[in-house]
C-alpha cells in the first residue's frame, strides 16, 4: 500500500481513487485542519490498481501544532501498512524556468522550519531523502506522456504568512527552487521509519517579488485544481505499473 498526502487545492486527486473505506482525522487521533482546502480524512482505495491510502488534508506547524502532531498522519499511515509515501503540496516558484501551473518533483529540501518531528534524538541520514529510483520512474513516465515535470529543491518554512521579496532573494541564494509551508517534516518522519518518499510541488504562483502580482490563497487553490489533472495522470501511470 502507498500513502499519498494531498496538498492545498489538490483534492480532485481523490476523485481518481476508487474509495473503499474512509477514516476521519478524529478517528485516527488527529486534529481537524483549520485551513480552507484541507479536508481532514483518510481514504482507502485503489489508484491505477494499486492499494492506496489518501490523506486528504494536513496538519500544519503554522496552525500552532507541535512537530510530532504535524507528522502523526504519516506515523498512522505507516501503522496501517504503507510501504512508500507520496507527498504533494502547493508551493511558490522561485525558478524562472519553472512557471506557475506546472509541477516540480523534489530532488531535495531545505528544512527552514527550525524544528523536527524527531526532537529527542534520532540522528537519521538524509543524504537521499527523496528516493532516486522512484524519481527516475516518475521522470520517465512524465517524459513518455509529455507532462512537464521539473526537479528541484523545496524550502519548507513555518508560515503562515507568505514571504517577503527579501526572504525570497535569500532562499534563491540558498539554492531553493520552490517555497512552501509543509512536506519537510513529513519527509523526515517517513525516512526515520524507513519509508521511501517521493514529493511533488504544484507551483501555484511566482514567489513574492518575482513579479508585481500579489499572493492570494484563492489563487493558490484555483491553480492547484487546474494542475491536479496532470498529477492524477502521472500517479495513475506509475502506480499502475508497480
Ligand atoms: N510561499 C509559501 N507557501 C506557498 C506559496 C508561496 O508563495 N504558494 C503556495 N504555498
Amino acid at each position: 500500500m502507498i500513502g499519498i498526502v494531498l496538498g492545498s487545492g489538490l483534492g480532485p486527486l481523490a476523485d481518481a481513487v476508487v474509495v473503499e473505506r474512509e477514516v476521519s482525522f478524529a478517528e485516527a487521533g488527529l486534529p481537524a485542519s483549520s485551513v480552507p482546502g484541507h479536508d481532514g480524512k483518510f481514504l482507502f482505495g485503489k489508484l491505477g490498481g494499486t492499494s492506496v491510502v489518501l490523506m486528504k488534508g494536513r496538519v500544519h506547524l503554522y496552525e500552532g501544532h507541535a512537530p510530532r502532531l504535524v507528522t502523526a498522519g504519516v506515523r498512522w499511515m505507516v501503522e496501517q501498512g504503507i510501504q512508500k509515501l507520496i507527498l504533494t503540496n502547493a508551493a511558490g516558484t522561485l525558478n524562472l524556468g519553472f512557471p506557475p501551473g506546472t509541477w516540480m518533483m523534489l530532488s531535495d529540501h531545505l528544512n527552514l522550519t527550525g524544528t523536527s518531528p524527531l526532537v529527542g534524538a534520532d540522528f537519521i541520514d538524509l543524504s537521499a531523502a527523496y528516493d532516486a529510483a522512484w524519481r527516475a520512474e516518475f521522470r520517465a513516465a512524465a517524459t513518455a506522456s509529455g507532462m512537464p515535470l521539473h526537479e528541484g529543491v523545496y524550502a519548507g518554512l513555518r508560515g503562515p504568512q507568505y514571504e517577503t521579496p527579501a526572504e525570497i532573494r535569500m532562499l534563491r541564494t540558498l539554492g531553493a527552487d520552490a517555497v512552501g509551508m509543509s512536506t519537510v517534516l513529513e519527509t523526515i518522519q517517513a525516512r526515520s521509519l524507513g519509508i521511501p518518499v517521493a514529493a511533488f510541488s504544484c507551483l501555484t504562483n511566482w514567489a513574492a517579488g518575482i513579479t508585481a502580482a500579489h499572493l492570494d490563497h484563492h489563487e493558490v487553490l484555483e491553480t492547484g485544481k487546474q494542475a491536479a489533472q496532470a498529477m492524477i495522470g502521472l500517479l495513475t501511470d506509475v502506480l499502475g505499473r508497480s
